[in-house]
């Protein structure tokens, strides 16, 4: 069962002004339906590789069972999400990136330019998400189908 899940969006623009954030939003919609027993964390954080750990390991130590990123997965020098959750993640997971990348392809090909990872750190499943809201629809259809199945294995 997934009872707690955290939404981080990771962008400099969203920090300096959270009417920016679109992507963000549709992740806690798209949780709040699917999971409506879950209890829902959502902050945004500046791309800065710290500040990303630190909030991904805080949210680790709180019980959360999924914790969703969205943005800085791409090749501009500030995008450093796959990075942070590299650093701190134990297992990966890459068929999940890999399904979202095969399922994007289909909508555009700017999917190559998204480094998105996922993996598990104890109890908690980590997936990154690109950061617009378009991006995140799409790739939550990908992913929504096997969430709670991963969830129910790694606890
Ligand atoms: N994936 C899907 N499904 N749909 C999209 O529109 N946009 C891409 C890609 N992945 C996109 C997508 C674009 S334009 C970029 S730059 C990369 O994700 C990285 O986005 P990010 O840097 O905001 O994380």
């Amino acid at each position: 069962m997934v009872k707690a899940v955290a939404i981080i969006t990771v962008s400099d623009s969203c920090f300096k002004d959270n009417s920016r954030d679109k992507s963000g939003p549709a992740l806690f919609d798209f949780i709040t339906e699917k999971f409506p027993e879950a209890n829902v964390h959502t902050i945004i954080v500046p791309d800065e590789k710290e500040i990303i750990e630190r909030e991904l390991k805080y949210f680790c130590d709180s019980n959360i069972d999924l914790i969703l990123t969205t943005g800085g997965t791409g090749l501009s020098p500030r995008d450093v999400t796959p990075e942070a959750t590299k650093a701190i993640i134990q297992r990966e997971v890459p068929a999940i990136p890999i399904a979202m990348t095969i399922e994007s392809l289909k909508k555009t090909p700017m999917a190559m330019l998204s480094r998105a990872v996922a993996g598990i750190k104890d109890r908690t499943l980590i997936i990154n998400f690109p950061g617009s809201k378009k991006a995140v629809t799409e790739c939550i259809e990908v992913v929504k189908v096997v969430i709670s199945h991963a969830i129910s294995v790694i606890n």
